[in-house]
């Protein structure tokens, strides 16, 4: 039975080897990849080590089997507003609750993800590791806290935690094999650490010259990566600081970017550093920490502590690195500032294609950051560059799957689709995906943006699809077209019934977009639209989205 189970979990790599109390259970709950990544980094040391173990995604884990459970390893992160990632939410809520049972026997590690930006840091981390202690485990390492500079927190914590399982499982009798049960297996040579250079095909404006936005519709080649997605999958670029940005920089410091920098054993110019490797276009708490040091500046010391949470968030709404740099003039040397910036991260876009469609292509939809305040222009690093990049011209980018947003494997199913703004990305993907595959099921579309006449993005395409039957509603919110405000969630009221009979009658349902305001209404309006139309009250409502949620019939792609 243990096998079978194992076999049934899906997609995330699987080793199951005797019973539990003498295998490693590596459990991960992950919204953009990243504690899933190392989770397997985990599993494929533990394995090299000779460990027998076990990964489960968190909706994979059979919250049954947590009472017997001996070695237990929880990688997960915390979303922006200390939220678990959806992946997590039942195993969260059922370690969590009032359910959980007595766990006297339990020697578990939990690794937490976080960004110290946010007042909410690594919380759910934290809760499950004092959850786990409460209900009577033991730590076999203790809590893991890692921020976006995350290998500096996970590889030592990996060791470690490495190490005491080896003992515990050496007590417990288990000897340990020579030959590895289990790889995961890579599909191309190119990954995050080792990206593909892409070369750009078409890099389009798709709003009108009039709009207040730029958004790109941008295409890329895969040709010779052996690179292989599916819609609902993420491209990773790693992105490149723009230049005109890093001498702002160099001014407002008054350094030199020729001098050469030593940090953690790599020496290059001061420019390099700034330009390809350090995040310049992102505030966050470590810095804006070595900014108040070095300037000694106490205004900058207060809103750091802890009453003061709310300036803290203005601010890292507001400014950007630079404006900080200019209002608080410290003296910087170079060595110190590029130890106290974060390693650039690569940004993730929500595939806009599917490859049956535009075979060994990659196409994104992508809003470019570009704003003025105080009298300059802000960059972001990643849309910059790409904005920048014309045709001929190469992207560093890999693929980062996302195993929860995926179309129904029934094509005999319909689907709903909420995705305002250049959340509508994945949604092209799933509606070429269908008309390619032919599937059966029926196609609805919520798109929202500013304005009509400027903004709708893929307008002929939708009307095209409309024709051709590829998709079935679409539903559209421009929200500044009129005196009052429409958005998505309007729409979805006004067609609650409807809506309703979909859900009723197995609709998938997919959010994309915006995740601290967008997502958090839509999924308000959907308890709204069952409630009122399903005769459920809000509690019930609640519940049922949740389990939708659980059974990856409900999934969203929000950021
Ligand atoms: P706004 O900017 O006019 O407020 C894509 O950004 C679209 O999403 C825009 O029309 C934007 O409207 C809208 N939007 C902003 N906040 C939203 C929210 N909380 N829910 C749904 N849509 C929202």
């Amino acid at each position: 039975a243990q096998a079978a189970q194992a076999q049934r979990i899906g997609p995330a790599a699987v080793a199951v080897a005797g019973r539990t109390a003498e295998r490693l259970t590596i459990v991960y709950g992950s919204q953009t990849g990243n504690a899933k990544r190392i989770a397997e980094e985990l599993v494929r040391r533990s394995e090299a080590a000779g460990l027998p173990v076990r990964l489960l995604r968190a909706d994979a884990y059979p919250q049954r089997e947590l009472a017997q459970e001996r070695h237990l390893v929880l990688v997960i992160s915390t979303q922006g507003d200390g939220e678990p990632p959806d992946d997590a939410r039942g195993l969260f809520e059922f370690i969590t609750g009032k359910r959980a049972p007595k766990l006297p026997a339990l020697q578990f590690a939990v690794l937490g993800l976080g960004d110290s930006s946010y007042p909410q840091f690594c919380v759910i981390g934290r809760q499950l590791d004092a959850r786990l202690a409460e209900l009577g485990g033991t730590r076999f390492a203790a809590l893991g806290e890692a921020d976006v500079e995350i290998e500096a927190v996970a590889a030592p914590w990996t060791e470690q935690t490495l190490e005491q399982a080896r003992e515990l499982l050496k007590q417990a009798g288990v000897s340990a094999r020579v030959t590895p049960l289990h790889a995961v297996p890579s599909r191309s040579s190119h990954s995050r650490e080792q990206p593909f250079a892409a070369t750009v095909l078409a890099n389009q404006r798709i709003v009108a010259r009039d709009s207040e936005r730029d958004v790109r519709h941008i295409e890329l080649s895969l040709e010779g990566s052996g690179l292989r997605y599916e819609p609902g999958d993420a491209l990773g670029v790693w992105p490149r600081n723009p230049p005109a940005l890093v001498d702002q920089w160099l001014d407002a410091l008054r350094l030199d970017g020729a001098q050469e920098v030593t940090h953690q054993g790599r020496t290059l110019a001061l420019r390099r550093w700034l330009e390809r490797e350090r995040e310049i276009t992102r505030l966050n708490r470590p810095f804006v920490a070595a900014l108040a040091a070095a300037s000694g500046d106490d205004g900058l010391t207060r809103v750091l502590q802890k009453e003061h949470s709310a300036e803290f968030t203005a601010l890292l709404a507001a400014d950007q690195p630079i404006d900080l740099l200019r209002r608080h003039p410290a003296t910087w040397p170079a060595e110190v500032l590029v130890a106290a910036l974060r390693p650039l991260a690569p940004r993730l876009y929500s595939i806009a294609s599917s490859p049956k469609a535009v075979g060994e292509e990659v196409h994104l939809t992508v809003a470019v950051v570009e704003y003025e305040t105080y009298g300059s222009t802000h960059w972001g690093a990643a849309s910059g560059l790409l904005a920048a990049t014309d045709e001929d011209g190469k992207l560093p980018i890999f693929i980062e799957p996302n195993e929860r947003f995926r179309l129904p494997a029934d094509g005999a199913r319909d689907i709903v689709m909420i995705g305002p703004g250049t959340g509508v990305a994945p949604f092209r993907a799933f509606v070429q995906e269908r008309r390619e595959s032919g599937a059966t099921g029926r196609n609805w579309l919520f798109f929202g943006n500013r304005h009509f006449a400027s903004d709708f993005l893929y307008q002929v395409e939708w009307q095209q699809a409309l024709k051709d039957g590829s998709l079935h509603r679409l539903d559209l919110a421009f929200s500044r077209d009129a005196a009052h405000k429409t958005y998505v969630q309007q729409r979805l009221r006004e067609r609650g019934a409807e809506l309703h009979a979909w859900l009723k009658g197995g609709a998938h349902i997919y959010v994309c977009g915006d995740s601290t305001h967008m997502a958090r209404d839509v999924h308000a309006a959907l308890i709204d639209v069952i409630a009122t139309h399903g005769d459920q009250s809000p509690d019930e409502a609640k519940a049922w989205l949740a389990e939708l949620l659980q059974q990856g019939r409900y999934a969203r792609d929000v950021y």
